[in-house]
């Protein structure tokens, strides 16, 4: 309100007001012309092309003249008195060069400030002449505050109408008013109100939900992807630096000290199959935040020509669902700057960088890549990230873990099995490839018809040529790459 008092103490002869919340924004011009913020005590006007022009600061009854969009102009123009003239959705009329006349007629006239033309629309467009006669305001969103009134205003309500109290539980209540940053008033209670009637409770579970709700509201281009599947630590074998590491950025994410700078990400390089992505769902688990996925290849091919423009969008709606983790798999292939290449990537690369450095606090951002070839040195240069960690195949204590932790998913008794022979077995597996062993081992066992067990394992793992054997140079060359460039996660 005090934004636009200013605004409107300029006495600028036009305002442009591009908003979803046009009743909260006449709320605003009504409160103000009864007094508030010094008040701005001119006559109000609102005009639609359904209902024309009508007084709002008094009651004059229905007037309904002056709907045509000619006539409503030619009319603020006729007048000699002061007044604010609120047109909703002018903008289809916009186009038409009368209605242009009119307006800078208006405004130019309009030089003592006593009349304003407020457009109001979810999309406004000026022609530039007129651009330069007018000043833009834009409605805030709501802040922690205002959001926090917003949903305990929905508990309360739902109290009242169900004569009882809502079981709310503080730190969901919490959760959600973060996490509902970044959208309108009217979103933020349909949301919170979805989340809180259908069972009178406010709990850990409707998180996720909204945060689902929260992104559809926002994802319009498709870039980004919602993960419903997360992870926790207790799903990974090994990676313990890497864990730790999580552990103690987690305090700092949840609530940020002054003298720390706010963690903006870490990129995993590393051979195939060794848990990176499984990282990057675990780490939002971790973090209770939302997982996106920014699928960096699909910038290329389907929006040719305008990987740019899209990715800065795909980014802006990243920060509007923060605090979040943003996810990019195989980030080589969006980044690579390899020949023939018209400097797309080169200008894709430069507007991710920046975007890293800037939003520091919001995303924090979980990149992977597996081809070291591909990677631009620029990604990997001190600083962009917070840390590189490389994901080395698992020794002989991590993949008695990961033994475990895919035997259990499968509802088998680790204990029931030979961990030391099967981790002794599986040298130089990754954990995909323990996992498909266990797999496999389930399948033939239900075939025969019986339990499996230690020695259908070790027979599936003696058929696995396990890719660091097969790619032997490959695995080698990627661990030399790293050594002196990477911390290792485990
Ligand atoms: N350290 C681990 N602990 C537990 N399970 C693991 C581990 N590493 C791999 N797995 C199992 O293997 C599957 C594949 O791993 P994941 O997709 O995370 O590997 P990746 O490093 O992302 O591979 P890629 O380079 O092919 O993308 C996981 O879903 C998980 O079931
Ligand atoms: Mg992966």
């Amino acid at each position: 309100m005090h934004d636009l008092a200013v605004i409107l103490a300029s006495r600028v002869p036009i305002v442009a007001v591009e908003t979803h919340e046009e009743g909260r924004f006449l709320g605003l011009l009504e409160d103000m012309s009864r007094g508030a913020f010094g008040g701005d005590t001119r006559p109000l006007f609102r005009w639609t092309v359904t209902d024309g022009l009508q007084r709002l600061d008094r009651d004059l009854g229905v007037q309904a003249h002056n709907a045509d969009p000619t006539n409503v102009l030619k009319h603020v123009r006729a007048v000699d008195e002061p007044g604010l003239y609120v047109l909703l959705d002018f903008h289809p009329y916009l186009s038409d060069p009368v209605h242009q006349r009119l307006l800078k007629d208006i405004a130019v006239q309009s030089t003592d400030g006593r009349r304003t033309v407020i457009l109001v629309g979810h999309d406004l467009e000026l022609p530039p002449d007129l651009e330069r006669l007018s000043a833009r305001f834009e409605m805030q969103l709501p802040d922690d505050n205002e959001r926090a009134m917003l949903v305990a205003r929905v508990v309360e309500n739902w109290n009242q109408a169900n004569r009882g109290n809502a079981n709310i539980d503080q730190q969901a209540f919490d959760q959600l008013v973060s996490n509902l940053a970044g959208l309108t008033r009217g979103d933020i209670e349909r949301l919170a109100r979805a989340a809180v009637h259908n069972d009178g409770a406010l709990t850990a579970c409707d998180v996720p939900e909204v945060m689902q709700a929260k992104y559809e509201l926002l994802n319009r281009d498709g870039l980004l992807s919602f993960e419903y599947d997360l992870a926790q630590f207790a799903d990974i074998g090994g990676l313990r630096k890497l864990k730790h590491w999580l552990e103690q950025r987690r305090a700092v994410l949840a609530d940020p000290p002054a003298s720390l700078e706010p963690p903006k990400g870490l990129l995993l390089i590393g051979v195939q199959g060794c848990g990176k992505s499984l990282a990057a769902r675990a780490t939002a688990g971790v973090l209770g935040r939302p997982l996106l996925r920014l699928d960096f290849g699909s910038l290329y091919n389907k929006y040719h020509g305008e990987s740019e423009k899209n990715l800065r969008g795909a980014l802006r709606q990243a920060e509007l669902m923060a605090p979040c983790v943003l996810w990019i798999d195989e980030i080589e292939k969006g980044l690579a700057t390899g020949d023939g290449d018209s400097g797309t990537s080169r200008r894709v690369l430069g507007t991710f960088l920046t975007w890293l450095a800037e939003q520091a606090g919001k995303a924090f951002v979980v990149a992977t890549a597996n081809d070291i070839s591909a990677l631009p040195p620029e990604l990997i240069r001190k600083g962009r990230f917070d840390e590189i960690f490389f994901v080395d195949l698992p020794d002989t204590r991590s993949r008695a873990e990961i033994l475990i932790i895919q035997l259990k998913k499968r509802d088998l008794e680790p204990k029931s099995f030979d961990l030391a022979k099967l981790v002794q077995a599986s040298d130089g597996f990754s954990g995909a490839e323990l996992e498909q062993g266990v797999v496999a081992a389930l399948y033939t066992a239900h075939a025969a018809g019986r339990e499996p067990d230690t020695g259908l394992l070790l027979a599936e793992f003696m058929r696995t040529r396990p890719l660091s054997v097969v790619m032997a140079e490959k695995v080698q060359g990627l661990r030399a790459w790293a050594a002196n460039r990477c911390v290792p996660a485990d």
